[in-house]
């Protein structure tokens, strides 16, 4: 029942009589994932062949027909004319089936001294240099929104939470920010992933280097790479790189679902502190009145999915023996769509902040509500200025927003009346005046979020230079 195909000419095909089974072939060929690295194929593939000249293993033409084949390979990858065939096992095995029709005899030497394990590790390398470096990118590109609507939003406050009670005001810019800061620690985690995969397999053969005279470190320097394996084996087994960018993109998706979950509760009528923009927003296919933060909830269920790739890859790998095994075939799928689902989310988290209206006035009525009592601790501050210790002074606050809770008396009221607090201490009550006494640095009032907004766009222009943006 298993179909063979004589017609299936594959790189190993001299080994094994007949063509593979045709459930084999469904199972194992890679292609239509792994050609996106087509590009990066194309250009280790003229790093070897320079290689293999510089070594004197090609003539001077042929060389230079394997060169021009190679450009033309890459001029019809641009062009989207490049034609993937049935019998292209992999990317690798494309390139070089076309090379070879374009290169003629020169092209049985391209492979000369390589294997698909060193190939395919620096393939993906150079993909993930390239694409990592866009990630950060983007979102730097979400943290000069969040910048933005932070230096817009001015004074505006709301409740800070602890527990999702209402726990202190705080600016609204500090809000905006604090999801800004953790965005930087995933600008520097992806920068960091990069610096570490930066070494190039190239040269490591199938697993043990060669017999050739072949220069490793020369070819990743020719690749831009910033330094050679130390070890064929760990070359072409190692896919700790693969691992950390799927973490770095499974805590960037988680931070993007902790923002998303934001925005669909303050967009919900019971905090009324956003407004979606009739274009970031969606309908009901049945409820005519609605309008929903799919984009929210997408930021936010995304994120299921990337700590999947992260889990999926890390148990893949976990029982392998050195070094190449066919279940690293397994690495690109999920590296390829974590980027991409990143990227997505990124750009419509964008457009959701960048057009949200922000609603400060029930911002701040939250956040003055008296039985929110925002400004307690003060109260408590107030009395341990005046010498009491804080424990008792707590205890004291409590049982005045205990009693006015009761409804006997407002919280103003019983301040105005307590002997150690009187009149004077009432001014703590007033609207916003609990925010702006949050004066120490690193803090949620108007002082220190003024440096705060310094800093934090001081890194983003860091970041942009460091990322060459
Ligand atoms: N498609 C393979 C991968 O992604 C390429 C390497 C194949 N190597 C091999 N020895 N079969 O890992």
């Amino acid at each position: 029942m298993a179909g063979r195909s004589d017609t299936l000419m594959t790189l190993w095909s001299g080994r094994l009589e007949g063509g593979p089974a045709a459930e084999l072939w469904a199972f194992t060929a890679s292609l239509s994932v792994d050609r996106r690295m087509a590009s990066d194929d194309v250009a280790g593939s003229r790093a070897h062949v320079r290689g293999l000249a510089r070594g004197g293993l090609l003539t001077e033409d042929d060389a230079a027909a394997l060169l021009a084949a190679l450009d033309t390979v890459d001029g019809e990858l641009a062009a989207g004319t490049f034609v993937f065939t049935a019998t292209d096992e992999d990317v690798h095995t494309a390139v070089e089936r076309r090379v070879t029709e374009l290169a003629g005899p020169a092209g049985g030497r391209l492979h000369t001294g390589r294997s698909r394990n060193d190939q395919v590790a620096t393939d993906l390398r150079l993909w993930a240099k390239r694409e990592l470096a866009g990630v950060a990118m983007r979102v730097v590109a979400l943290q000069e929104v969040l910048l933005e609507r932070a230096e817009v939003a001015g004074e505006t406050y709301l409740p800070g939470y602890t527990h999702l009670q209402r726990a202190q005001p705080v600016l609204l810019a500090h809000h905006l920010l604090a999801h800004g800061w953790a965005l930087a620690r995933d600008v520097d985690r992806l920068v960091d992933t990069r610096r570490r995969l930066d070494v190039s397999p190239l040269g490591a053969g199938a697993l043990a280097g060669s017999s050739l005279p072949l220069d490793p470190v020369a070819t990743a320097a020719d690749l831009g790479f910033a330094a050679a394996f130390d070890n064929s084996l760990d070359a072409v087994s190692d896919r700790d790189f693969v691992a950390e960018a799927l973490f770095d993109l499974a805590l960037l998706g988680v931070h993007l679902s902790r923002i998303g979950e934001e925005v669909v509760l303050w967009s919900s009528a019971e905090f009324g502190f956003l407004r979606l923009a009739d274009a970031w927003a969606t309908g009901s296919s049945m409820l005519p009145q609605k309008k929903n933060p799919d984009v929210a909830e997408l930021a936010r269920g995304k994120s299921g999915r990337l700590i999947g790739h992260l889990t999926g890859l890390l148990v893949t790998l976990k029982g392998l023996p050195l070094a190449y095994n066919r279940d690293l075939q397994e690495d690109k799928e999920p590296l390829f769509d974590a980027v991409e689902q990143v990227n997505l989310a990124l750009a419509a988290v964008v457009g959701l902040l960048a057009t949200a209206e922000f609603d400060s006035a029930r911002m701040e009525a939250a956040a003055d509500e008296p039985e929110t009592a925002a400004a307690a601790v003060d109260l408590a501050e107030w009395l341990v200025a005046a010498g009491m210790p804080f424990r008792d002074a707590h205890h004291v606050v409590a049982g005045l927003v205990r009693e006015s809770s009761d409804g006997a008396a407002s919280l103003a009221e019983l301040v105005a009346a307590h002997p150690q607090l009187g009149p004077d201490a009432t001014g703590l009550l007033a609207p916003g005046a609990a925010v702006r006494r949050r004066t120490t640095a690193g803090g949620a009032g108007p002082a220190p979020v003024a440096v705060e907004l310094g800093t934090f766009a001081e890194r983003l222009r860091l970041d942009r230079t460091r990322l060459g943006g």
